[in-house]
């Protein structure tokens, strides 16, 4: 593998099913009573976090503890940040002392590539602004293949702030990669311009989209990087894009539904769907243990690194 994993583009599509693969064995480790084993011992990884995470952070920590690396997590709203530190400065200083693995969230698209540049440590990109998610992409694959053992062929709609969301461009480079049909909707004002260009099909109308999907995808609509008026209001957005059982119902019998997580519940997912028997929300989050664990692994070196 490169030395960072800063977007899906990184992988060829060898090593996403490699990715996947390991992930499988990954798991194993988490159902065993003693959850531990030697594979990073020696390796230190640091979690830098600019941006507020419960799964990827929580999940990253837990893979890193499993695979017997040396954690630390750098606490931004503690650190020199405050006093006005950049970016550079803050991963140089990181960078002296000798970390194996730096992982980044941050509210910047191309943060990781910055530190790329400048560090030698491999750089994971934990979520970087509106750019790129890949361990969320990568680990809602692995969910998908679980459930369906396959991803070619499948219709897959993603529905919601298409715009803003760095998992839409991932997921969107995973799965076409991988022969899914990809189907997006999203009220105009949440849909990139030329989106079609990756290989997705767009439809202003949620049931179009979602008729006859084998997964639906829901995103959460970033109050946070809404930057003036997108929609008219929550309700109405609820009313026109969100994932309701009727709209389920158009699915096939045996649809999954996704979310990344956090949820606005009663704004792109009724609480019903998200609760309901088509929802691996929650395995989602299970699995981003084993296939961060993998990702780990791999760009340690694999069994060459053990
Ligand atoms: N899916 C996801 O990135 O969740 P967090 O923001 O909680 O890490």
């Amino acid at each position: 593998m490169k030395k960072d994993l800063l977007s899906i583009d990184d992988l060829t599509t060898d090593e996403i099913h490699l990715v996947l693969d390991t992930a499988e064995a990954m798991r194993e480790i988490g159902q065993r009573p003693i959850k531990k084993v030697p594979t990073l011992r020696g390796k230190t990884i640091v979690n830098l976090f600019y941006e507020a995470s419960t799964r990827t952070r929580t999940s990253f920590e837990i893979a890193e503890k499993r695979l017997s690396a040396d954690t630390l997590n750098i606490a931004v709203a503690t650190s020199s940040v405050l006093k006005g530190e950049t970016l550079a400065d803050t991963a140089m200083n990181i960078e002296a002392m000798a970390p194996d693995m730096i992982v980044l969230r941050h509210a910047s698209s191309g943060a990781g590539h910055l530190l790329s540049r400048i560090c030698r440590s491999r750089i994971i990109n934990a979520g970087d602004g509106m750019h790129e998610h890949p361990t969320q992409a990568l680990l809602d694959a692995f969910t998908i293949r679980e459930h369906k053992k396959r991803l070619d062929g499948l219709k897959v709609a993603i529905v919601g702030d298409l715009l803003h969301s760095r998992v839409l461009r991932s997921n969107v480079l995973l799965l076409t990669r991988l022969g899914a049909d990809v189907w997006v909707s999203g009220p105009p004002t949440f849909v990139p311009h030329g989106i079609e260009r990756f290989g997705v099909r767009a439809s202003p109308r949620v049931d179009e989209a979602v008729e006859g999907a084998d997964v639906i995808m829901m995103l959460r609509i970033q109050q946070e990087r809404l930057n003036g008026a997108f929609i008219p209001s929550l309700r109405e957005y609820f009313t026109t894009f969100g994932m309701t059982a009727e709209r389920v119902a158009r699915a096939r019998p045996d649809v999954i539904i996704m979310h990344p997580g956090p949820m606005n519940r009663g704004v792109e997912i009724a609480s019903d769907v998200a609760d309901g028997p088509y929802s691996v929300i929650l395995e989602q989050v299970a699995n981003g243990v084993a296939v961060r664990m993998a990702v780990l692994y791999l760009l340690a070196g694999g069994a060459e690194g053990d």
